[in-house]
């Protein structure tokens, strides 16, 4: 994809600065910020700001509330956070239009910062409803996306806004769009998929992308269910997509005619009934049985498929990761990576915080920011958020 026009090149000082952040970020029981990945990872086209002295209005969403004010999906335990790690007080403006919202912006100084309240309070912003999208504008005389984890949603925030404002690309989404353009344009190869998780549906249109683009792909998860049943395989009491047995099965086809490698697991870890955990190939699970991880034979396929690729791009958990005795598929393929030489990415949905947690993180050279817009962005499909901006 073509570079947009960088936040370096705009000036910037004593000027309100709008900027599209996305910090949708994971919240613990209590609504305190569990996860302030997404929050520093703005932190260079912040620190870019506050060193060149613009006033910097931030503007993120935080959940679904459905276009109204919640108080569970506040923006307020974000501010504390990034006040603590900018050092310095983020106010939060609870109106984020209208005659307060412009008063409190023209209070700003240079490299002083303001965070509006949750946009998605509003129903203009999913809306992208011109008055609101016109409102939003009035704040600011530049806008900034800086919002990789948003671009494929076509808000107020994010087209809306810099239809009306001259506009930029953050740092974070310069470094997105390079990185992840490496995995669609002329991606070296040999070219491994790794794929997991389990929104099957969700996920065809991303697997056909790669009939043809990538030379293998290793699929895990409940992703892998639907395949194994279209070959023939019972899966015990495991829940299978049935309705999507033939449309696997014409993909498979697909990714044979354009000579796509498949490999799917040849043994699964399985849970039985009384709750026993065992190891059985695919053609053998018992019929009281519910497959959960890929076992150690499938492991060792998928870590000899490795070796020699040039490019490898990872999404989803090759097994339910979260419990102890279902992570060893993806802790161990995924903790291989690190030693093969290569170019690995990791992106989509919780990805990045599994990753962390099984501590393979190490195994990739890039981990997106972005969840559904990642994954459409690797298809090679239109981001309406990118293609709003100009080029550099
Ligand atoms: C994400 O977490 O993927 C982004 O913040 C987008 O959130 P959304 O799917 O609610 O639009």
């Amino acid at each position: 994809m073509v570079a947009k026009r960088g936040i370096g090149s705009a000036a910037v000082r004593g000027r309100r600065v709008l900027v599209r952040v996305d910090f949708n970020v994971p919240q613990d029981a209590s609504g305190q910020v569990a996860d302030d990945r997404r929050i520093r990872e703005a932190l260079p086209t912040l620190n870019h700001l506050r060193s060149s002295g613009a006033r910097t209005i931030l503007m993120s969403h935080l959940g679904r509330p459905d276009g109204r004010p919640d108080p569970k999906f506040s923006l307020r335990p974000v501010a504390h956070r990034l006040s603590a790690i900018l050092g310095q007080p983020v106010p939060l403006a609870e109106d984020i239009i209208g005659v307060r919202a412009l008063d409190h912006v023209s209070r700003l100084e240079n490299g002083q910062f303001l965070l509006l309240e949750n946009l998605r309070f509003h129903p203009g912003e999913e809306a992208n409803d011109p008055t609101f999208a016109t409102q939003l504008a009035r704040l600011g005389e530049l806008f900034v996306e800086d919002a990789f984890g948003v671009v494929h949603r076509a808000h107020a925030s994010t087209v809306g806004v810099p239809q009306r404002l001259p506009s930029v690309a953050g740092l974070l989404v310069e470094r997105e769009i390079r990185e992840l353009s490496r995995l669609v344009d002329h991606p070296e190869t040999p070219y491994i998929v790794i794929l997991g998780g389990s929104k099957v549906a969700d996920k065809l249109p991303l697997l056909t992308s790669f009939c043809g683009r990538a030379s293998t792909l290793l699929l895990g998860g409940a992703l892998s269910f639907p395949f194994l049943v279209a070959g023939g395989a019972r899966l015990g009491a495991t829940p299978v997509e049935a309705d999507l047995v033939t449309a696997v099965d014409e993909l498979g086809r697909a990714a044979a005619a354009a000579q796509t490698r498949l490999v799917l697991p040849t043994d699964l870890v399985v849970a039985r009934a009384g709750g026993a955990v065992e190891v059985h190939p695919v053609g053998a699970i018992p019929e009281d049985a519910q497959a959960f991880d890929i076992g150690p034979a499938t492991r060792a396929a998928f870590r000899a498929a490795l070796p020699g690729a040039r490019t490898v791009f990872w999404n989803g958990p090759l097994g339910r990761a979260e419990d102890p005795r279902f992570a060893e598929g993806t802790r161990d393929v995924l903790g291989s990576l690190a030693a093969v030489p290569g170019y690995h990415v990791a992106a989509g949905g919780d990805s990045a915080r599994i990753a962390q947690e099984l501590g393979v993180l190490n195994g990739f050279q890039f981990v997106s920011t972005g969840g559904g817009a990642a994954l459409e962005f690797v298809q090679g499909l239109e981001l309406p958020g990118l293609e709003v901006l100009p080029d550099a």
